[in-house]
């Protein structure tokens, strides 16, 4: 087993304290991963155009989304960097959240992967670490935990120094830092003594205390999971379609749609014979090279099941028929994002 892990950070400063972390829970996660720095690419804030309503495929804008998307929908765990110009997310890595709208029409192709929020700032980064989880849960992603720690402010490198009266130091300083939550508040002189010199800045991430240790177990959790969530799967199939060997995703999918009434998922009622014509012009669609076409019937599948079924994937993202259609929106949608 060795699924995808995707990891973006969303700072633009070569080798930031975002960028670190990220990698470090991509290291000891110890399986197949990829990190993606955001300012690297060109990726655009979404235009509402709703062109990928029908596909899940972004052909609204023209940029490096159709590189990434594919990378986003084969990974099983994304690793979310970001930092908090203003107290905010970022603005790259808002982009890289939005554009993940393309992907969610009808079955929410992220559902049933597993999340982790990582945020830098020089004060109180949690509450932007939590509206990436929040994020998560509105995509059906599992949130396995976030990390926050201290970046390196821009008013302690900048050069205007501790006279500058806008930046961090003064109203920090000079106002007795009271109304901020700042960690390294202990570092500071007082306010007649301020001068901004090396041994105030905050340690890098690397060397600040527990953060390190947290991004390893993080790391080693996202590890476990997918494991455990790939065992499971094998153990799930093997029990309920014993006998019968599928060549392919699709295939795969029919067999279980075949048989659903009987672990009683799917009755009369819902109308099965109609599920298996999607799915019989989805692997048509397959056998012709027509990706795309094969994606939108999958996507008509996944949702005639829930829509049918009345299964909530955002509670249950665990609907089997619902992840291996995801399953095999994945194995064709590098492919069909890019004709
Ligand atoms: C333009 C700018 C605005 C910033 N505003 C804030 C802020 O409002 N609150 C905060 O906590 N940190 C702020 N910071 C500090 C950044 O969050 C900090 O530089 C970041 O954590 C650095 O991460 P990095 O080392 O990964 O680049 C700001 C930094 C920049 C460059």
């Amino acid at each position: 087993m060795n699924s995808l892990i995707l990891g973006v950070s969303g700072s633009p400063v070569p080798n930031s304290n975002t960028d670190r972390l990220v990698k470090c829970v991509l290291e000891n996660a110890g399986q197949k991963s990829e990190f993606v720095k955001l300012s690297q690419l060109e990726i655009r804030p979404c235009r509402a155009c709703l062109a990928c309503a029908k596909t899940n495929i972004c052909t609204g804008i023209e940029d490096d989304w159709r590189v990434l998307a594919p990378k986003v929908v084969e990974a099983k765990a994304l690793v979310i960097g970001g930092w908090m110009p203003f107290g905010i997310l970022d603005s790259r890595t808002k982009a890289f959240l939005e554009r993940t709208f393309s992907l969610r029409h009808s079955i929410l192709l992220n559902g049933g992967k597993v999340g982790a929020a990582i945020v830098t700032g020089t004060v109180n980064p949690d509450p932007v670490a939590d509206d990436i989880a929040e994020y998560f849960k509105g995509e059906g992603i599992r949130p396995m935990g976030k990390i926050v720690a201290s970046g390196i402010d821009p008013c302690w490198s900048c050069g205007l120094g501790d006279e500058c009266v806008q930046g961090t130091p003064y109203p920090m300083v000079r106002s007795g830092y009271r109304p901020w939550r700042y960690p390294y508040a202990d570092r500071l002189p007082s306010a007649d003594e301020f001068r901004i010199t090396p041994d105030i800045v905050p340690p890098g991430v690397m060397n600040q205390d527990g953060v390190i240790e947290d991004a390893r177990k993080l790391g080693k959790l996202i590890s476990t999971t997918l494991k455990r969530d790939e065992e499971a799967r094998t153990v799930l199939l093997e029990n309920l379609l014993s006998g019968i060997t599928s060549k392919n995703s699709i295939e795969l999918l029919l067999a279980l749609t075949e048989k659903s009434h009987l672990f009683g998922w799917i009755s009369n009622e819902h109308e099965p014979a109609k599920l298996l014509s999607s799915l019989k012009r989805a692997e048509a669609h397959r056998e012709r090279d027509e990706n795309t076409e094969a994606v939108r019937e999958l996507l008509t599948f996944g949702r005639d099941v829930l829509y049918r079924t009345g299964i909530s994937i955002r509670e249950d993202g665990s609907s089997l028929l619902v992840q291996e259609a995801r399953k095999a929106i994945a194995d064709l949608y590098d492919v069909a994002s890019s004709t």
